[in-house]
């Protein structure tokens, strides 16, 4: 497979975007020796982050085989010295043989993630006890642009003002792609509440839970509208949260 410049410039955002990812959690955890899974691995750039903190082994795995292509193309060329160290699979996480992980990771994926609850248990089963997930992710679905884009209707909110048949008449108009279902758009539609209802009952203590991890001004000022609580959901933008399995709930 040959990289495709497009694939390439995704892939070196990370540069900016990875930085940015661990400062919302108040740091990168100490990766050393560390068993790493990254759920959603994308392009692969969190996980090529990871293994160059000294990780002693990175799975990544997607379930987009052509991200996955990418992935391995670009370790073998562009990361020889780590090619011993990361692997990327087009894989179910129902399929993973790892088990004893010390920190799942997951970028900009659980918005996307249809059975996040199934998939909540399936990491807690292979992180090891006091191992970790971080994961941070949005923009959600009750906020401005919480269809990323997908439905077509490109008015802040207008996603969650029309019913849920006429957004996907409205993109099957606009877009060669033809869906049934915003599921089709591979986004779970989730509001934040459901998402807190989930990690609570995720059987793994809450280490953190920030909601507009971020430091731009259109951020704080949501902060601030979500303090009321009929606002909350519409003006929550993302979720930086860390599990831990063991300890006190
Ligand atoms: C917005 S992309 C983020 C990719 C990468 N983490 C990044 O930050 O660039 C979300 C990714 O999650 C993947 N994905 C969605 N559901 C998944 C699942 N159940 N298991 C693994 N990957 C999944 C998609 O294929 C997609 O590559």
């Amino acid at each position: 497979m040959a990289l495709q410049q497009v694939d390439i410039d995704f892939f070196n955002r990370g540069k900016v975007e990875n930085p940015r990812y661990w400062g919302r959690f108040g740091g990168k955890p100490d990766f050393k020796n560390a068993l790493v899974v990254d759920l959603g691995c994308g392009l692969g750039s969190l996980c090529i982050d990871i293994a160059s903190s000294g990780a002693r082994r990175v799975t990544g795995l997607d379930v987009n085989p052509y991200l996955i292509d990418f992935a391995n193309e670009n370790l073998k060329i562009n990361y020889p010295q780590l090619v011993h160290t990361v692997e990327f699979r087009c894989e179910d996480l129902r399929e993973t043989p790892e088990a004893d992980i010390d920190y799942f990771v997951s970028k900009d994926t659980f918005e996307h993630v249809l059975e996040l609850e199934q998939v909540l248990a399936e990491m807690k089963k292979r992180l090891k006890v006091g191992g970790h997930l971080y994961a941070g992710f949005g923009p959600l679905w009750n906020s401005p642009f919480g269809d990323h884009g997908r439905t077509k209707i490109l008015l802040p909110w207008g996603h969650i003002l029309f019913p849920e048949r006429f957004l996907i008449n409205w993109h099957n108009r606009l877009d060669t792609t033809k869906a049934a279902s915003i599921h089709d758009l591979e986004l779970n539609a989730l509001p934040l509440a459901e998402y807190l209802r989930i990690f609570r009952s995720s059987g793994m203590t809450i280490v953190s839970l920030q909601v507009n991890a971020s430091t731009r001004p259109v951020s704080r000022l949501f902060s601030l509208l979500r303090r009321t609580p009929s606002l909350a959901e519409y003006f929550s933008h993302n979720v930086y949260c860390i599990l831990r399995k063991g300890g006190k709930q």
